[in-house]
């Protein structure tokens, strides 16, 4: 790397030397502007079309300089090092490929002045000789009027060149800084490997899906109001804390669905304790860690505790205790994403629950008014053998009128 963060580059000032298996082409910088993170050290591989850096620009908007292509349109590796424009009579520049990330897109530098050529790829060049095409009289359809392979195509199509084409090679049309990524092979290990025993022992259980959606407008409110008190006593306060309230209060009713079934299914113990596993994305994989008697603790205890397992598991010291023992799990997928999910059980547990995003959607009031409402879907699996569907709904209502009216839930504080 020719830059490190913190420096300013001008405009077509070399930023890096990118070594493809074919040459060596030197990477020019888009734009002018302050380096604000250098992707790659000297000797990385870069992925194609990957930033190599990210350029902060007068404006305040930051921009990248994305690695060669191997996309036919953009320009590749092997190509010749783009002259930088300093003369007013320079041939055109080729820029470094256009594919930025950022959500806002830095303006388009604007050509130097006196700029006769076309601006293109080394591959479109080649395919504009093999059809005898001048490409300086192809208009150019690509950021900063580069000329594309689909220009020439549609000048040709146009009745502009009469000429036979010539055959293009398969190779010129692929590009030639065109990379195979090699298969890899790695070994299942650590909570991957848990994951590959509990969730194929998990299949040969009969699963039962129960689906519905909460109205948490209540609930969205409740906590927008809660969560700088907590804040400011050290506790992170999101949804999971309510919802692991809630389906203590629901198991309580319908204590079958924190039970276990013995491995040769002959026996069901209903466990005493509420202690409710809580599906984690973490770095080293999916782990479920489990607050421990939730029957006992008020929501703000609820939430330091997942907060304490949350930190744990990210710097990978959850304990055996946090991560044993657990009678009912939830997955909170909505920190992610999607709508609905189909959750596998952990077993010996018999119920397990997948939460959605909460969005905001449309829905009818009382008179048939529209409605903006906070809906957030769940997915429940039960063990069938042992659940009826009946009973999976039942408490799925309980758990849902009280996260649709968490007032109610005072009525069960400790
Ligand atoms: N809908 C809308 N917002 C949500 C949400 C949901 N379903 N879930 C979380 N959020 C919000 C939180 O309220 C929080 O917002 P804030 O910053 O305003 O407080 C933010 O997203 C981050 O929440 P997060 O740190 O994820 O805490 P959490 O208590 O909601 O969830 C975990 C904790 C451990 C469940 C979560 O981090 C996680 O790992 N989820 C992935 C679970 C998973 O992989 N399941 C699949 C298993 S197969």
């Amino acid at each position: 790397m020719n830059v490190e963060e913190g420096q300013t580059v001008e405009e077509w000032a070399p930023v890096t030397t990118v070594r493809s298996d074919k040459a060596t082409v030197e990477i020019t910088s888009r734009y002018t502007g302050v380096v604000k993170k250098v992707h790659y050290a000297v000797g990385d591989e870069a992925k194609t079309g990957s930033a190599l850096i990210d350029i902060e620009v007068a404006d305040g908007v930051a921009d990248d300089v994305p690695a060669v292509s191997n996309n036919d349109d953009a320009p590749s590796a092997p190509s010749p090092p783009p002259p930088a424009p300093a003369a007013a009579s320079a041939p055109a520049p080729a820029p470094v490929a256009a594919a930025p990330v950022a959500s806002t897109p830095a303006p388009v530098p604007q050509a130097p002045a006196g700029r006769k050529k076309s601006l293109a790829s080394p591959a479109v060049r080649r395919i504009a000789m093999q059809h005898k095409v001048n490409i300086n009289d192809v208009h150019g359809t690509g950021r900063d009027g580069m000329v594309l392979k689909g220009d020439i195509l549609a000048f040709i199509e146009g009745g502009k060149v009469v000429a036979a084409p010539a055959p293009v090679s398969s190779s010129a049309l692929v590009g030639s800084g065109a990379s195979i990524a090699q298969d890899r092979t790695i070994d299942i290990k650590g909570f991957a490997k848990v994951m590959v025993k509990t969730m194929t022992a998990a299949t040969a259980v009969p699963h039962f899906g129960y689906c519905d959606e909460i109205d948490m407008t209540a609930l969205v409110a409740l906590r927008g109001s809660l969560k700088d008190q907590a804040e400011a006593a050290g506790v992170k306060l999101s949804y999971m804390p309510f919802m692991l309230k809630a389906a203590s209060i629901a198991l309580t009713k319908y204590p079958v669905l924190n039970s276990s079934v013995s491995a040769d299914a002959t026996q069901l113990t209903y466990k005493g304790a509420h202690n409710i596993g809580i599906a984690m994305d973490t770095k080293d994989g999916l782990v479920v860690p489990n607050v421990k008697n939730v029957q006992n603790l008020s929501i703000v205890e609820i939430a330091a505790e997942l907060n304490r397992l949350q930190k744990d598991g990210a710097a990978g010291r959850l304990s055996s205790s946090d991560l044993s023992g657990g009678t009912f799990t939830l997955s909170n997928i909505g920190s992610i994403g999607g709508t609905y999910a189909s959750p596998v059980l952990v077993l010996p547990e018999v119920c397990i629950g997948a939460v959605s995003k909460i969005q905001r959607v449309p829905r009818f009031g009382e008179n048939d008014e529209v409605i903006a409402t906070s809906i957030m879907r769940v997915s429940w699996s039960a063990d069938h053998r042992v659940i009826d569907g009946a009973t999976m709904a039942r408490f799925s209502n309980v758990w849902k009128d009280a996260l649709e009216n968490p007032g109610s839930m005072l009525l069960h504080l400790r």
